[in-house]
């Protein structure tokens, strides 16, 4: 059986990611922040589908704590799996924090900066020897690295686009082992991003549903069913790539 490691599985995307993945034969390690019983609902959600998953805590702004969860990943799929590797990885958790550049503290870029790019970089590297030949990698990152500049972004896209070079040279580097490594790129997506900015201020989404072809928002399984293509061998002869998935936001 293939076994996937989803981060940020305790909400939005990750969740939706792990349960199209766990559909699709895969077993799921997923990962939550601080929302634990995100996590644990997402395991449920999983065995709901006749698959199986093991939710762990991981902070992904600490690279300090990734050898151990390493080494607590190697115990998961040895219990649970009989295995001493794992196939796919999916890098991702995230948080979004907007701030002009002429009132950005060095505290909230620095976060940023750890959570979504020194995170998936030093994770992927510490996971890599775990990781089997032929598998693959998919990065979350978003249309607001490419798009045109909305401002209060500046730091997150500017950390998304490090993420989207990041993926090609990943692409590039674990070729040799057969490992593919894609980027999604999502628009507005309901989900609990900025806080639970959708919840907290509804009245921004009629202005993203005019500017979406398709006339919604996405929804997170929208993305995570894009992910688990990725991550399947349909998607076998993809990689570098960075697919955007915004039912044509301002096309
Ligand atoms: N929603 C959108 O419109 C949109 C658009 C483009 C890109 N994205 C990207 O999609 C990805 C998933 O976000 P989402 O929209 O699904 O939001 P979400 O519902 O808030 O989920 C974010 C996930 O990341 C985890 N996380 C946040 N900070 C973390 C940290 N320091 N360490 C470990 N885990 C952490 C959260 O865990 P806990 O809650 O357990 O702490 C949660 O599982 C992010 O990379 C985001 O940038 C989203």
């Amino acid at each position: 059986m293939q076994i996937a490691l989803v981060t940020g599985a305790s909400s939005g995307i990750g969740r939706a990611a792990a349960v199209e993945i766990a559909k699709r034969g895969i077993g799921v390690v997923l990962t939550y922040g601080r929302n634990r019983q995100g996590g644990l609902d997402t395991v449920a959600a999983v065995e709901k589908e006749g698959g199986t998953a093991v939710a762990l805590p991981l902070d992904l702004g600490a690279s300090g704590t990734f050898d151990a969860f390493r080494d607590t990943v190697t115990g998961v799929l040895r219990d649970t799996w009989r295995r001493d590797t794992f196939d796919h990885l999916v890098n991702n958790a995230g948080l979004a924090h907007s701030a002009l550049i002429e009132d950005m503290t060095e505290d909230t870029f620095d976060l940023l900066a750890r959570v979504l790019l020194k995170g998936p970089y030093f994770l992927t590297q510490r996971l890599l020897p775990l990781m089997a030949d032929g598998g693959a990698i998919v990065n979350t990152s978003s249309m607001a690295a490419d798009s045109s500049p909305e401002p209060g972004y500046s730091a997150y896209a500017a950390m998304k686009g490090g993420l989207n070079v990041l993926t090609r040279y990943m692409a590039k580097e674990f070729a040799p082992r057969g490992i593919r490594v894609n980027a999604v790129s999502p628009g507005p997506t309901r989900t609990r991003l900025g806080d639970d900015g959708f919840t907290r201020f509804p009245e921004v989404i009629p202005a993203l549903v005019a500017r979406t072809a398709f006339g919604r928002v996405g929804e997170p399984e929208d993305v995570g069913a894009l992910i688990a293509t990725l991550v399947s061998d349909e998607s076998r002869w993809v990689t570098a790539q960075n697919i955007e998935v915004s039912g044509g936001y301002d096309l």
